[in-house]
This record gives structure tokens, C-alpha cells and sequence, in this order.
């Protein structure tokens, strides 16, 4: 039958680059797409930012595509009241409001997504960071696989006097200079586990001639409890089940280093959380924007299904203005036919559509060019 899409443009830029999305969508086959409000739009539409009957729309379908969410900045000074509190939706809202974030990471735990796989590649004549060095800008083919639904943004949070056990220091008092706070990081080895085999089978899957499957499982064992068990449990299922496959280990710092000084030495980059995200945002410095970073959210590799998106935010700033690059969502588009509804032929054909228009010289201004969202969605569909 006909691929059931669930469209979530939400705020800011999203539904900007969601138009480019149903665009590359129209021009390469048939769909049957239907779009809800998620963030801050579903906020104003249903007064939550993930309303119920927008999950079971999600969890119905055959896959889900997301723009972006958030008001804006996130307000300094509003630092939670409870779990879920922690941060603002945006300058001036009151500290308990909704905030629009919250619907991603609902979204992400409600359809189980637990692996999020972000692909780095370096762009035709786009001048990446690792171009300082110019004998390590060797070309840069990794991907981060981010441990999406476990780890410290789901462990409980809230105010220390609230924290449960025994032994935590709790300040007296109410004034300002009294505030302390937490988050919790928690991971089980079967959260671990199956993330890790995610990471290895995608390595044997990019494997070459002359290139062995390879993984580099990025953690911060030397401090963290959670760190050292996720090292061991990794090492586990490769010697149990991926003797084929090259994996070492790096601490977080000096991964966030190497990446810089030496991207071309990664293949697949396996992560916990907030690692994840942080790292990826990294890597888009490397092929020169976030904007053309593009991630799929799977539980499993060969499990189809699954939410796909841009790596960027809604960027407030530019929002409004036309100017969104839309290569990051488009790219998403490639991999929700991928990896989502089994279209690898397509999604290789919206891939070197990308590839054409961006060496033709078509930019967005993200990328030093003066090509609108409209501009560089033409190029883009023209080259299919
Ligand atoms: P952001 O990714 O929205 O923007 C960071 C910078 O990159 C800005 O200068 C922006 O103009 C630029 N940028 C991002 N995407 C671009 C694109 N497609 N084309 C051209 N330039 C682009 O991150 P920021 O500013 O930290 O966060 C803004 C809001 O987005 C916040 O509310 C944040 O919580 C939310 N956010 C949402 C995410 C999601 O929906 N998955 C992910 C990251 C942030
Ligand atoms: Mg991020």
C-alpha cells in the first residue's frame, strides 16, 4: 500500500523545511501524509506540546517526519521547581509552563526510539573546520549513534531537598544563594546492549574493501559509574557476537578533540545521551553547518519504521525569513526512505540530488551562499 508519513513541522523554522521535505517527497512518489502539531504549536493548538492523539497518530504509522521544536532561548534564572521543571520555554514564561522540548523527548520515549543515527559526510566545496589542518581534511564519512531515550535527560530531576536517599547534603534556607539542584544519569546494561548492537551491525553494513567494520564507543569511564558499565557491556557484545569488528574506546574529551583535529580516523561513533548530542552538534562544524545534518530515530536497524529529523533546532533567529538551509531535513527524508519504508534506491537518488545542487554551487547563507529555502529546495528536486 502507501507509505502512512505523519508530518510534525512545529515551530520556528520547522514547517519551513517541512515544505522542502513534502516537495523532495512529491517529485519521487506516492504518499499518504498527515500532519499534527508538536512543541509550542501543539501547545497553543492542545495546551501540551505532544498531545495524546498525536503520539497514536506517530505510533500508527509507517514513519514520522519532525522539523523542529522550541519558542526561542531557553530563559536564564528559571531553574525548576520539580521534575520536568528544570529550564523555560522561553523568556518571560513562568518556570512550571510546558515547555515545547518536552514534546520531542516524549515523542522519542513514546515510540521507543532508542537508537539515533547521525550521518557526517563531507559536502561538495563546502570548507569544513578540519580544513585547518589540511593533512587531516581527508574526507569524512562517520556516523554518531546516540543512545536516544535513557541517561540523564529522563533520570529524575528536581530540587535537592527533594532528592530521595540518604546522605545528600540539603541547604537550609530558601534564599538564592541556597538553590541546589540534580539531574540523574541511569543506564541498564540491556539500554546499553541494544544500542550497541545497533552501532555494530550498521559498522558491518558500511564495511568496504580494505575498510573493516570499526567502532569507537565513546564514554567517560574513568569518572562516571554509568561510564564504566557502559564500556563493559560494549565490550561484552563484541566479544560475545562482533569479533569482526575493530572497536576501541575513548573518553568523551579527548573524542571531542580528535574530532576536530582528525574526523577521518571515525567510522561509526557509538554514545550515550547527552554525549550524543553534544558530539553531533560537533561534527556539524565539520562538514560546515548544522543545517545539513540530517538523524534517524530506529529501534533497530532492520526494524523500519522509526522518526526522522534535522539535527538543528528552530532557530529563532532566522525564522520567518525564507533563509533555512533545508539539506538537514531533506537529508532525513533520505533516510526515513532508507531506513524507514525500505526505499534504499530512492534514498540514494534524493542523496546525489543533494550532492549535484550543493556542487553546482546553489547555498544557502549557512553555507556562504544567498539561495533561499525555495532557491536550494528547486535545486534540489530539479536534480532528481
Ligand atoms: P538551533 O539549531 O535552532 O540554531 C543554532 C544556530 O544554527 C542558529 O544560529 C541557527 O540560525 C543556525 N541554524 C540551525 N538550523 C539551521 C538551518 N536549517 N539553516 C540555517 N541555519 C541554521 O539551536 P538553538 O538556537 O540552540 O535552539 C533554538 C531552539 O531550538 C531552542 O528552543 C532549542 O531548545 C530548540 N532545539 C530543538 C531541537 C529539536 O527540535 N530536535 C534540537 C535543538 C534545539
Ligand atoms: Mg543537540
Amino acid at each position: 500500500g502507501v507509505p502512512r508519513i505523519v508530518l510534525l513541522p512545529g515551530d520556528g523554522i520547522g514547517p519551513e523545511v517541512m515544505a522542502a521535505a513534502t516537495e523532495v517527497l512529491a517529485a519521487v512518489g506516492t504518499f499518504d501524509l498527515a500532519e499534527h502539531p508538536i512543541g509550542a504549536d501543539a501547545i497553543r493548538a492542545y495546551g501540551v506540546p505532544l498531545a495524546d492523539r498525536t503520539l497514536a497518530a506517530c505510533a500508527e504509522a509507517d514513519a514520522v517526519l519532525l522539523g523542529a521544536v522550541g519558542a526561542g532561548a531557553v530563559g536564564a534564572g528559571a531553574v525548576g521547581a520539580g521534575a520536568g521543571a528544570a529550564g523555560s520555554a522561553g523568556a518571560g514564561a513562568p518556570h512550571d509552563a510546558p515547555r515545547p522540548e518536552q514534546g520531542v523527548l516524549d515523542l522519542r520515549s513514546g515510540l521507543g526510539v532508542y537508537a539515533n543515527l547521525r550521518p557526517v559526510r563531507t559536502m561538495p566545496g563546502i570548507t569544513h573546520l578540519s580544513a585547518l589542518r589540511t593533512d587531516r581534511a581527508a574526507d569524512v564519512d562517520l556516523v554518531v549513534v546516540r543512545e536516544l531515550t535513557g541517561g540523564i535527560y529522563y533520570g529524575p530531576r528536581g530540587d535537592v531537598r527533594d532528592m530521595p536517599g540518604e546522605g545528600v547534603p540539603r541547604p537550609a534556607g530558601d534564599g538564592p544563594a541556597r538553590r541546589a539542584v540534580f539531574d540523574t544519569c541511569v543506564y541498564s546494561a540491556d539500554e546499553i546492549e541494544r544500542v550497541a548492537r545497533t552501532a555494530f551491525e550498521l559498522a558491518r553494513e558500511r564495511a568496504r574493501p580494505g575498510r573493516p567494520p570499526r567502532v569507537t564507543s565513546v564514554d567517560k569511564a574513568n569518572v562516571l559509574t554509568t561510564s564504566r558499565l557502559w564500556r563493559e557491556v560494549v565490550q561484552e557484545v563484541a566479544d560475545r557476537d562482533f569479533g569482526d569488528v575493530v572497536l576501541d574506546h575513548l573518553l568523551v574529551d579527548t573524542a571531542a578533540m580528535l574530532l576536530v583535529t582528525d574526523p577521518g580516523r571515525f567510522d561509526v561513533i557509538l554514545t550515550e545521551n547527552m554525549f550524543g548530542d553534544i558530539l553531533s552538534d560537533e561534527t556539524a562544524a565539520i562538514i560546515g553547518s548544522l543545517g545539513c545534518l540530517a538523524s534517524a530515530s530506529l529501534t533497530g536497524l532492520g526494524a523500519g519504521g522509526g522518526l526522522f529529523e534535522p539535527v538543528h533546532g528552530s532557530a529563532p533567529d532566522i525564522a520567518g525569513k525564507g533563509v533555512a538551509n533545508p539539506v538537514g531535513m531533506i537529508l532525513s527524508v533520505a533516510l526515513m526512505l532508507r531506513f524507514g519504508l525500505r526505499m534504499a534506491e530512492v534514498a540514494n537518488a534524493v542523496e546525489a540530488a543533494v550532492q549535484n545542487a550543493l556542487a553546482a554551487g546553489t547555498r544557502t547563507p549557512d553555507l556562504g551562499g544567498d539561495a533561499t529555502t525555495t532557491q536550494m529546495t528547486n535545486a534540489i528536486v530539479k536534480s532528481l
